[in-house]
């Protein structure tokens, strides 16, 4: 298939493609501190006070990342699964803006969470990656991630996009937005954007995913911690391995490890700690204890922390902004599950049961 050029999945390819899919979503929209989205017109967000992302699937992760941004700018903001948006969205009124966040911008429960909003006066806005799709064209305002078609079902470089693209979106908000306060490492944060690019090269180019992916290979469950934005990244991280390898995989909250899920570890069951910084006790504490069960641990993150000498593996990413970090981190996992599900045979570009979007509720 000349549309996987050198590759032999569309996965791999567009797990491949992040450097320059990551290059096109940022271009243009930070110059000089300032985040600038041709189509959102200055002032778009003044009578904001309140913000809810509405996404599934791997999109959801994705906001759960912007959702961390914002609470921490002050601005109250829910991070709802668009299909629990009728029992879970709190007070919704014109101060609210509803983001949409869906690569295919056709999802059914996104379509009509959006839908329910802009019924109760909410400022709508759709984040996708497929111009003039449904939520595009139904929303106030539209944004597009820029990551260039995705074939593969298991959503890899639309993730990235989408988290980058949210991560600009957050310093627009936290700028405009009267209530919001800017981050006091905003100037470092996206100035360190722009190599993230060149590190995600350096990811694909040192991982050592396929060894780790064969040497777990016959194991019963694959657990994924993280904290903060690693919890995100941890969630995504077991998503795309239980999607391509049909293999049981959970993802947690690193504290919640010891609130139940520790009764299934043992030695097959290996954990993928993810941490952003170096201060994240939380991760370590919490993977020492299922190690002391006879879990592998597997560090993902940057090198600078404590929990790499203990690990019985490290997948590593560059030293960079936490915010960049977990994105790294995921670029890891990314291959990890590609690998397995390699070496398991597996359907990959159309995993079973699973479509790219879906359209019904
Ligand atoms: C489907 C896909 C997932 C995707 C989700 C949301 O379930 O299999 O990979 O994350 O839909 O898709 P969206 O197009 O709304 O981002």
């Amino acid at each position: 298939d000349a549309g996987k050029g050198e590759y032999d999945h569309y996965m791999e390819k567009e797990i491949h493609s992040q450097p320059t899919s990551l290059a096109n979503t940022i271009e243009g929209r930070v110059e000089d501190g300032t985040v600038s989205f041709d189509s959102l017109e200055p002032g778009t967000f003044e009578n904001v006070d309140a913000v809810q992302f509405v996404a599934c699937g791997t999109s959801y992760h994705a906001a759960m990342y912007a959702g961390q941004l914002l609470r921490a700018a002050g601005l109250p903001t829910d991070v709802i699964r668009a299909s629990e948006y009728e029992t879970a969205a709190g007070p919704v009124d014109e101060g609210t803006l509803v983001v949409a966040v869906t690569q295919s911008g056709e999802t059914a429960d996104t379509l009509d969470a959006v839908r329910t909003a802009a019924g109760h006066g909410a400022q709508t806005l759709a984040v996708t990656n497929v111009v003039g799709s449904t939520a595009a064209r139904e929303a106030d305002n539209a944004l597009y991630i820029r990551a260039g078609p995705e074939v593969g079902v298991a959503a890899t470089k639309t993730y990235s996009s989408q988290a980058v693209t949210l991560t600009l979106l957050t310093q627009r908000l936290a700028a405009d937005v009267p209530e919001a306060t800017p981050a006091e490492d905003r100037e470092d944060l996206l100035e360190t954007l722009q190599d993230l690019p060149q590190h995600v090269d350096t990811v694909l180019e040192t991982s050592r995913a396929r060894v780790l992916a064969r040497e777990f290979m016959n194991s019963t469950s694959y657990f994924f911690i993280g904290n903060g934005f690693g919890h995100s990244v941890a969630l995504e991280g077991a998503l795309k391995f239980k999607e391509i390898t049909y293999e049981h995989a959970e993802g947690f909250a690193s504290g919640e490890l010891k609130h139940g899920p520790l009764a299934l570890v043992t030695d097959k069951s290996p954990l993928f700690a993810v941490y952003t910084d170096g201060s994240d006790d939380k991760t370590k504490t919490n993977a020492i204890e299922a190690q002391s069960r006879g879990a592998p641990i597997v560090a993902v993150g940057p090198a600078d922390h404590p929990l790499v000498d203990v690990a019985d593996a490290h997948l590593s990413v560059p030293d960079t902004h936490p915010v960049w970090a977990g994105l790294l981190a995921n670029v890891q996992l990314q291959l990890v599950s590609y690998h397995a599900a390699t070496l398991l045979e597996r359907s990959i570009d159309k995993p079973r049961n699973l479509a790219k979007s879906v359209t019904v509720e």
